[in-house]
C-alpha cells in the first residue's frame, strides 16, 4: 500500500475521530442533502454503504475535506491547524513544490488493484457503480464530482490532471464540461485540430490528495502526479490504461476510459454548480463513449458536489486559493502580506481577502490589484478586498466591519472591466453568452486605514481602535467562559 492508497487514508481519519459510516441511505438526493447538510457544519468525511440494489460494499464517500482535520489528513500533515493557519502552512509548502515536483515524476508499474475489475467495450456498464443524484433539481446522476480527469499533450507528453464534472447519460457514455481557458479544454483541442479523437480517463474515485490537486490551480505544463510526490515524497504509482494508455493512479478505485470527439455531443445539466445558483443551465457539450471501465473488489466513489455554499467543494477551494494566492504574493516579492483568505461562501473564488502591514503609499491597492488579477485570484473573482493586520481575513464580521468604516467608496473602489470569467457565472446574460461575451466586472477594495493617516501627520490621525488589552480578554474568556459554552 503506498500512501496514496484510500483505504489506508480512511484508517488514519478513523483514528483521528473524522470518519462517520452510514448504511442504506437513498442515494436519490438523500445522500446529497446529507453532504450538503455536512459541508455546511463543517463535518467529518462520511462513507455510505449497503444501497439499495448494490452488493454491500459499493460504497460512496463525501466530505473529504470540510474541515481543516480532514483536509490536513488528506495533505498528510500532522497536527490541529485553524482554516488560516492551514492556508498559510500549505503557502510556504506550495513555493516548494516548483522545485521538488521534478523529483517526483510519476512511476509506471505493470499492475495495481485498480485491475481487479475490467469491464471492456459492449461489458462497460455505468450502472454498476452507485452514483447519487445529488440535488432535486440537477439533470441525472454525476459520477464525476471529486473527480480528476487525465490527458496527455499530443505535442509535448505532458500530462493534465483535471477535476471537471461529468455527468452519467447512460450505460456507457458520460457528459463532460470543461470551461475555456482550462488545461484539459486546451489539450482536447489540440488533438481535434490534429483530426484525432481525444483519449480521456475518469478517475471516479481515488485519494482525495488527487482530487484536491486535480482542482487546484497547477500551473501548465506541470502535472499534478509529480506535486502529489513532492508534497507526499512519495512518486505516484500509475498504471498505463489498455485502451488510451493514459496513466492513473495504480491504487484507485474507479476509472473509465474513452475517447472525445469534436461531432460528438448531447444535452448536460442542469447541474448544481459552485456559483451556488444552476447558472450553466441545459446545453450540448461532449460526451465520451466509455470502452474500458476498471474498478477495485469493493469501490469507492469519490464524491464532492457543489452546490448551496458552504458545499463540499468550498472548504478546500477557499484554503487552497488562499494558499496559492499567498505563495504567488509571496513570490512576487511584495512586502507586508500577512494573511490571504478567500471565504467559502464565495465559493472560494469571488471574493479576495489580503491583510497587509502597509509599508508604503499605495502598497495597499498595489496588493489589492495583484491579488485580484494574478492566475490563482483571477477567475471569476469579483472583489479583491486589502485590510489592516488587526483583521482577520478569515472572520467575516471582521471584514465588514473594515469595509464599512475604512472606505471611502468614491475614492476607495476602483472597477475593473472586461476581467476573466466563466459562462457559469450567473450575472452573464444568456445574449451575451451566445456571442461570447464572458468578461466581467471586479471591485477592488482598499479596506485599510490611509497609509498617511498612520502616524506621520499627528493632526490627521485616523481614530484609536476601541479594543480590551489581551490581558483582559484572556481573563474574561478564563474567568467566565462558561457563559457562553
Ligand atoms: C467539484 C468541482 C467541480 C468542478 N467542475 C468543473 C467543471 O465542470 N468544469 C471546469 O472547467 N472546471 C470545474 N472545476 C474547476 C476546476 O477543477 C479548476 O478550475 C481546476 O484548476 C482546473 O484545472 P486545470 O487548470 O488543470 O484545467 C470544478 C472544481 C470542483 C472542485
Amino acid at each position: 500500500m503506498s500512501v496514496y492508497d484510500l483505504r489506508k487514508h480512511l484508517e488514519k481519519l478513523e483514528s483521528i475521530g473524522q470518519l462517520k459510516k452510514l448504511n442504506g441511505v437513498p442515494l436519490k438526493h438523500v445522500v446529497g442533502g446529507i453532504t450538503d447538510r455536512n459541508a455546511q457544519k463543517y463535518g467529518p468525511t462520511i462513507l455510505f454503504d449497503n444501497f439499495e440494489g448494490y452488493p454491500e460494499g459499493f460504497r460512496v464517500m463525501v466530505g473529504s475535506m470540510c474541515n481543516a482535520d480532514t483536509m490536513a489528513a488528506v495533505l498528510g500533515l500532522d497536527g490541529k491547524f485553524t482554516k488560516l493557519g492551514l492556508a498559510d502552512k500549505l503557502a510556504g509548502i506550495v513555493n516548494t513544490l516548483g522545485e521538488k515536483q521534478k523529483n517526483f515524476p510519476y512511476q509506471v508499474v505493470e499492475d495495481g488493484p485498480i485491475f481487479e475489475n475490467k469491464l471492456m467495450d459492449e461489458d462497460v456498464d455505468l450502472y454498476k457503480i452507485p452514483v447519487p443524484e445529488w440535488h432535486e433539481n440537477d439533470g441525472g446522476r454525476y459520477i464525476g464530482t471529486g473527480i480528476f480527469q487525465v490527458h496527455k499533450d499530443p505535442d509535448t507528453g505532458w500530462v493534465n490532471c483535471g477535476t471537471y464534472r461529468v455527468m452519467q447519460h447512460d450505460k456507457n457514455r458520460v457528459g463532460n464540461y470543461i470551461s475555456p481557458g482550462h488545461h484539459g479544454n486546451l489539450i482536447r483541442q489540440k488533438y481535434w485540430d490534429r483530426g484525432e479523437p481525444c483519449p480521456v480517463a475518469f478517475v471516479a474515485g481515488a485519494h482525495p490528495l488527487f482530487y484536491l490537486l486535480g482542482s487546484s490551480d497547477v500551473p501548465m505544463g506541470v502535472d499534478e502526479y509529480s506535486w502529489a510526490g513532492a508534497l507526499t515524497g512519495e512518486a505516484v504509482p500509475v498504471v498505463e490504461l489498455p485502451k488510451t494508455g493514459l496513466p492513473v493512479p495504480a491504487e484507485a478505485e474507479i476509472v473509465l476510459e474513452g475517447f472525445a470527439y469534436p461531432d460528438k455531443k448531447c444535452l448536460e445539466g442542469p447541474f448544481g454548480e459552485f456559483t451556488g445558483y444552476y447558472g450553466g443551465g441545459i446545453r450540448e457539450e461532449y460526451y465520451v463513449e466509455i470502452t474500458g471501465m476498471y474498478f477495485r473488489n469493493c469501490p469507492i466513489l469519490l464524491g464532492s458536489p457543489p452546490g448551496p455554499l458552504p458545499n463540499d467543494c468550498s472548504f478546500q477551494f477557499s484554503v487552497m486559493r488562499s494558499a496559492n494566492i499567498k505563495a504567488f504574493l509571496n513570490r512576487a516579492g511584495i512586502p507586508g502580506v500577512k494573511d490571504v483568505w478567500v471565504p467559502e461562501c464565495s465559493n472560494g473564488r469571488s471574493m479576495i481577502v489580503t491583510s497587509i502591514t502597509q509599508k508604503y503609499a499605495g502598497h495597499a491597492t498595489q496588493v489589492a490589484h495583484m491579488a485580484a488579477q494574478c492566475p490563482p485570484g483571477a477567475l471569476i473573482n469579483k472583489m479583491s478586498v486589502v485590510v489592516d493586520d488587526d483583521i482577520d481575513p478569515s472572520d467575516m464580521e471582521q471584514v465588514i466591519w473594515a469595509m464599512t468604516s475604512r472606505v471611502e467608496p468614491n475614492h476607495d473602489i476602483d472597477i475593473v472591466n472586461d476581467c476573466w470569467s466563466n459562462p457559469l457565472e450567473p450575472m452573464i446574460r444568456n445574449e451575451d453568452k451566445a456571442v461570447g461575451k464572458l468578461a466581467t466586472s471586479k471591485a477592488v477594495i482598499k479596506a485599510t486605514r490611509p497609509f498617511e493617516r498612520l502616524g506621520r501627520d499627528k493632526k490627521n490621525l485616523f481614530p484609536p481602535v476601541v479594543k480590551g488589552s489581551d490581558a483582559l480578554m484572556d481573563k474574561v474568556d478564563t474567568e467566565y467562559g462558561e457563559i457562553w459554552k
